[in-house]
């Protein structure tokens, strides 16, 4: 897809909690990027996670895949709750099924600090100087694919399995982007397993180490996961771009979210397959805050600079909203996770104020 498209098809799942809240400030947002440059942004809602389990019975109604699947792009919120802690079937299985279907293997989540947010993590200014990494995450793939799963039997006998399996095919996809994503940066990958003790962390170790001889020019280094939780804090910027499989990923970009002072300002983009790229911020439908209009939106909006990157090659547009992003950080503009007043409206008013273009949507 290139500059030249007039119209966008974006198909939008909200999900859940504050899913709704933040996807409504990142389309404002896209929309007055967009209106511009003359490309007309086609959103086309659908229902996912908690929401569409109460209308339809399913996380993930057939409807909204096959949308989904049409589009040019997908925006999703965020879903899951506590409303649905005893469901037969959970809100999130929608999203998994979701990610599998678009055959978005890898989720790329950039990690950076904010100048203006180092006092808000818990780890000192001068660690977190020159934080500038990207998780590549394995997507669709590992302990949360893996058959059997299930829990079996009655109390007090009940057991439970999860089973993790990788095929070399799986690593190799995922690596090869990672190191791709590599080269556009500082050249180096730091792969992460638990080779010491998993199978399928020993094949990713060996298929990883294979994918690198192809990149001579790009630094691989191994890491076991205890050890990366560690150095991450300890040294973030020692690192460049992180892969690792779906489960290791979820948690260390979660880490990585203390780094930045909030979980709430993390973007994110997956794909990699033939479907469309799946656009969400990192974070969840924080059940905590959903509904009291304060939830941070600089995450979602900093998801739309992924899309306009990524999907509408549309690097400059990307910049600039990571650039008005920038800009109300540096003002001290910001929502309660980060100890300001802002709420989701007002913060994100402030970001469309800040774009060149002038315009608020
Ligand atoms: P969470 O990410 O929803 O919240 C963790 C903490 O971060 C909470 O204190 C929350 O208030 C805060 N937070 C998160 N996003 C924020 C934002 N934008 N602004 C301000 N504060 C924010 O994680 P959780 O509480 O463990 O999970 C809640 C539900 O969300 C669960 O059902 C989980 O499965 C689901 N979840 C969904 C996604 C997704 O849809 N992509 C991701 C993570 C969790
Ligand atoms: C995430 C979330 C999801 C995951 C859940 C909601 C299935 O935590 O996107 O990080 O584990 O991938
Ligand atoms: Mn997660």
């Amino acid at each position: 897809m290139t500059a030249d498209l007039r119209a966008l098809r974006l198909t939008v799942l909200a999900g859940d909690g504050i899913g709704p809240e933040v996807t409504g400030a990142a389309l404002r947002v896209l929309e007055a990027v967009l209106r511009p440059v003359g490309i007309t942004l086609e959103i086309g809602p659908q229902l996912i996670g908690g929401a569409a389990l109460d209308a339809t019975g399913d996380p993930l109604p057939e409807a909204s895949l096959s949308a989904a699947l049409a589009a040019d792009a997908v925006f999703l919120g965020a879903v899951g709750g506590p409303a649905w802690d005893s469901a037969p079937v959970r809100p999130e299985a929608g999203l998994l099924r979701l990610r599998s279907g678009l055959g978005a293997f890898a989720n790329l989540r950039p990690v950076r600090v904010w100048p203006g947010l180092e006092r808000y993590s818990p780890l000192r200014a001068e660690v977190l100087r020159e934080a500038d990494l990207l998780f590549v995450r394995e997507l669709t793939g590992g302990i949360y694919f893996g058959r059997p799963k299930g829990v079996a039997g009655n109390a007090p006998n009940r057991h439970a399995v999860d089973t993790s399996e990788y095929s070399e095919a799986e690593v190799r996809r995922t690596a090869e982007l990672a190191f791709r994503a590599a080269r556009q940066r500082r050249s180096r990958v730091t792969s992460v397993d638990k080779a010491n003790v998993l199978a399928t962390s020993q094949l990713w170790r060996q298929v990883v180490t294979e994918v690198g001889e192809k990149f001579p020019d790009v630094a691989l280094e191994h890491c076991l996961v205890d050890s990366f939780a560690l150095r991450l804090l300890q040294r973030p910027g020692a690192f460049d771009v992180v892969v690792t499989e779906n489960l290791f990923g979820d948690i260390l970009t979660d880490e990585a979210g203390a780094l930045t002072g909030s979980l709430g300002v993390l973007p994110s983009a997956s794909g990699g397959g033939e479907g469309p790229w799946l656009y969400e911020p990192v974070h969840g439908s924080a059940p905590d805050i959903a509904g009291k209009g304060i939830a941070n939106p600089l995450g979602a909006i900093a998801t739309v600079a992924l899309l306009l990157r990524l999907t509408l090659k549309l690097e400059e547009l990307a910049g600039l909203v990571e650039q008005a992003v920038g800009a109300v950080i540096a003002e001290g503009r910001l929502t309660p996770d980060l100890g300001g007043e802002e709420s989701t409206e007002s913060l994100t008013e402030a970001v469309l104020q800040r774009l060149p273009v002038g315009a608020t949507a």
